[in-house]
């Protein structure tokens, strides 16, 4: 059975469908979304081999004329230069206001094709089918959609709610395994931040998760995607509570940016921002259940996920350093979001550094 989870948003409120093997069920799932008479599938290359052909075909006998447009797969084809391309094939294919642009991959074809949508005739409908582990669980739901530019990462977007969400859990099985473990890093952060029950069913179902058994993949999905619905809902233009999920992400920006986006993927740099983030807590006096710490590290461990950055020298001062240009560069707020205990953060908008550095040094070895 399949698990449906709505996104409460007035008259923007969508469906998520979550399932193993709901891929072969989108047309009929997305068709009442989706007045057509057309649908553009957006894909990167990758991923448009592995799995493009089965939702063409499951939108085609759902009765929409459906074409399919790719681009190479990875963050530097995130960019307006892809988008323009995709606007032209918008144009070949005369997709207008009544048509759809259905994006289907990771965080990278969503953030894209969301904003093609966006932009395209002023706003036509769009749709999301994620096949990533950090995409199901994250970058396809709220609206989030944008591309990257000379100015910075995520700078230039909009926010543009899809209509409908299909998830199949099963897509992850030909993930690279490093890329999948690395969505992982953004469940655990949920039970963080959100659901001490969560977080213990993680731990105690952490071998099926990293083996990515298709119930429990399915779980985790369903239950990220609960709570990520509840921040979207009560904050759609993350005005306030929805910074909670940046939990991790500020130190794990900063090492990011440090080690020149090479090094780590993202999740990974949040599992080790995670681990910066509570020390930094410990050390403000804000963290009230110090298990906290030993649990998340463990659970980082079981994931196979970093919890700690082999520094060089000086590396630490260009750390706290990166901070300070981030809060630069956003007025003057930059926001660490920090655990209380299990289930609970508090956002602190300007610790003393002295304090964000010991928070950087506890993840660094
Ligand atoms: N909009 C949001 O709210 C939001 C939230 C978090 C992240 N993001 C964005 O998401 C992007 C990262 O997402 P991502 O990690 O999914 O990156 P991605 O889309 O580049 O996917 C990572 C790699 O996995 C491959 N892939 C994806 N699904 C696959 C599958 N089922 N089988 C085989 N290969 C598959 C892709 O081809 C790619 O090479 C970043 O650009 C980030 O800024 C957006």
């Amino acid at each position: 059975m399949a698990e449906i989870v709505r996104v409460e948003l007035g008259s923007d409120a969508y469906p998520i469908h979550i399932a193993p093997g709901l891929l072969a069920d989108a047309g009929a799932l997305l068709r009442p979304l989706l007045p057509g008479p057309q649908a553009l599938v957006v894909a990167d290359e990758q991923v448009a081999r592995h799995h493009g052909q089965r939702l063409v075909d499951a939108l085609t006998s759902a009765g929409l004329r459906v074409h399919l447009a790719t681009f190479p797969a990875g963050e530097l084809s995130k960019t307006m230069a892809t988008a323009e391309r995709l606007w032209q094939a918008c144009a070949e294919h005369r997709i207008d206001r009544g048509d759809a642009i259905v994006a289907l991959g990771g965080g990278v074809s969503g953030d894209l094709a969301g904003y093609v949508a966006a932009c395209w005739m002023r706003g036509i409908r769009f749709a999301q089918v994620p096949t990533s582990l950090l995409a199901m669980v994250d970058s396809s739901v709220g609206g989030k959609t944008g591309v990257n530019s000379a100015a910075g990462k995520n700078l230039v977007g909009a926010f543009k709610q899809p209509v409908g969400v299909v998830i199949d859990t099963t897509l992850v099985a030909t993930m690279d395994a490093r890329e999948y473990r690395s969505g992982l890093a953004e469940v655990l952060k949920y039970g963080v931040i959100r659901d001490p029950a969560f977080f213990a069913w993680q731990e105690a179902n952490a071998a099926a998760l990293v083996a990515r058994d298709p119930q429990a993949v399915a779980r985790a999905v369903a239950q990220s995607c609960r709570i990520k619905a509840d921040y979207v809902a009560a904050d759609p233009f993350e005005r306030g509570i929805r910074a909670q999920l940046n939990y991790g992400h500020t130190f794990g920006h900063a090492l990011e940016r440090e080690t020149g986006y090479g090094r780590y993927l993202h999740g990974e740099a949040v599992a080790v921002g995670m681990r910066m983030a509570a020390a930094c807590a410990q050390r403000l006096g804000v963290l009230a259940d110090a298990t906290l710490i030993a649990r998340q590290d463990d659970l980082i461990a079981r994931f196979d996920l970093p919890a700690r950055h082999v520094a060089e020298a000086g590396q630490l001062e260009r750390l706290v350093a990166h901070c300070r240009l981030d809060k630069k560069v956003s007025g003057g707020r930059t926001r660490f979001i920090l655990p209380v205990r299990m289930g609970e953060v508090v956002l602190s908008e300007a610790p003393d550094e002295t304090q964000v550095a010991a928070g950087f040094a506890a993840g660094l070895s």
